[in-house]
């Protein structure tokens, strides 16, 4: 199809040809008349009476209701102390909210101009999210701990069998890079990611409070402590500490992906030591993950082309916390000799670069991803990962294991929809010829909700 063929309105019919799956839905969207008698085809192979579209009303129906986020806040006050009724109410909150939210993603995909959209890439998230759709809306009111014990299950299943949407989506995007306007399919994948990561939140979030509750140590309304998290929120998430165990981290990283004779940057920390906020910690050791290991490749790199560099040390990267009244800043800054050119305008785009090719033959050795920093098995000397890998991750590490030194190139996009997700923001600064200036801004009340729309970075 040379053609665009686009989702008409709102409606969308049983795409009977399909190869994959005759119950999903497929976008087909025609108008006007050289397309017609395609139209038609299709329309009686479907099985439609009079050749017009069959509404698919039960997608109609879920995409016409509002999804209902959440803060930090209210994950942690409604987990806080924990009763089997509070576990029930959570278990139907995300029953009956993750289809709404997966409902929306698959009407943007419909959406999407129909060459892209069967791309098969593409193709293969939106049968995993339809299914995902299908299982979810199907499944009945949970009205005891053991139905409740089977939703969990259900979850599971689906966010490992989801761990290939992330490297799918990206090759998708990257390969129709040309076939649309890549601000719009840089929209529509940060919309896709921003949406997924809140899906994953609420699942992950359920199913920890439903492990807490399980736990021998539990006794039901018990109040948390501070320092503890409330499912997979960490309530007092001390910055320094999250920027030293990632800077631990990338250093063992660099030195297995760059020899251990290669001068690592010393990470220096200064400013508000003591600054804390909630958050969920895996989402801020990968941002945090991510920009260290930008700056300190790039310090290396840099390092290495100086003719006297066997002999002096590489310049630190220097990293200072600054506390205000709302907001946790994060200036991560580097002399790594800035970002080249060619590479500057497409910094946080998914779609397009000067290293499409090689990010799409990398990312086809990567076939399923977490985007977590525990997924590059970073182990200290003992061989035991520094990092807390989430608990229903624990079984998945190899199952997730991409070659560390494989560049993807959507590191900096991809934190930047973790900032953003959770109010906060992402942004760099180049020197050219000096350094980069990364600053990470976090919410640090915890009260502000998901942010589940679209992204202001972009809309700018
Ligand atoms: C995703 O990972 O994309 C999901 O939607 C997970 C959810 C179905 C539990």
């Amino acid at each position: 199809f040379s053609v665009a063929l686009r989702c008409h309105g709102k409606r969308c019919r049983p795409f009977a040809n399909s190869t994959l799956n005759k119950a999903i839905p497929r976008p087909i969207l025609i108008a006007t008349s050289p397309l017609a008698k395609i139209q038609k085809r299709y329309a009686a192979q479907a099985g439609a009476s009079n050749g017009t579209w069959r509404p698919v009303s039960v997608l109609d129906e879920w995409v016409a209701k509002e999804a209902r986020p959440i803060s930090l806040r209210q994950l942690m006050v409604f987990g806080r102390s924990l009763t089997e009724s509070r576990l029930i109410s959570s278990a139907n909150y995300v029953r009956t909210e993750l289809p709404v939210r997966i409902a929306h993603r698959i009407r943007d995909m419909q959406q999407l101009p129909y060459v892209v959209v069967t791309n098969p890439h593409i193709e293969e998230v939106y049968q995993l999210y339809y299914k995902a759709f299908d299982t979810f809306r199907k499944f009945k009111e949970i009205k005891t701990l053991e139905d409740n014990e089977k939703f969990c299950e259900v979850i599971s299943q689906n966010l490992k069998g989801h761990l290939t949407v992330i490297p799918k989506l990206a090759m998708g995007i990257l390969e129709c890079g040309r076939l649309m306007d890549p601000k719009e399919l840089d929209h529509f994948m940060n919309v896709i990611l921003r949406s997924r990561i809140s899906r994953r939140v609420i699942a992950e979030q359920h199913l920890s409070l439903t492990e807490t509750f399980n736990s021998p140590y539990f006794s039901p309304g018990a109040t948390l402590s501070e320092s503890d998290f409330i499912g997979e929120v960490f309530i007092k998430c001390f910055a320094k500490d999250v920027i030293s165990r990632c800077a631990k981290a990338v250093t063992q990283l660099a030195r297995s992906t760059n020899g251990p004779q290669v001068q690592v940057p010393e990470v220096k920390i200064d400013g508000h030591l003591n600054a804390s906020f909630p958050y969920i910690l895996s989402h801020l050791e990968y941002i945090v993950g991510e920009l260290l290991r930008n700056s300190v490749q790039a310090v290396i790199d840099r390092h290495q082309q100086q003719p006297d560099h066997a002999s002096s040390p590489p310049p630190p990267i220097e990293v200072t916390i600054c506390e205000a009244q709302e907001h946790v800043i994060i200036r991560i800054s580097d002399r790594g000799g800035g970002i080249p050119r060619d590479e500057l305008p497409y910094l946080w785009s998914f779609s397009k670069g000067p290293q499409s090719q090689k990010r799409l033959e990398n990312l086809g050795q990567v076939p399923r991803m977490a985007a977590t920093m525990q997924e590059l098995h970073v182990t200290d000397e003992l061989g035991r990962a520094d990092l807390k890998a989430p608990t229903y991750l624990g079984s998945l590490s190899t199952l997730t294991s991409r070659p560390p030194n494989l560049r993807l190139g959507m590191g900096l996009p991809l934190s930047r929809v973790y900032a953003e997700y959770w109010a906060g923001s992402l942004n760099l600064h180049s020197l050219e010829g000096y350094g980069v200036d990364a600053f990470l801004q976090i919410s640090r009340l915890g009260n502000k909700n998901e942010q589940l729309t679209t992204r202001a970075s972009m809309d700018a």
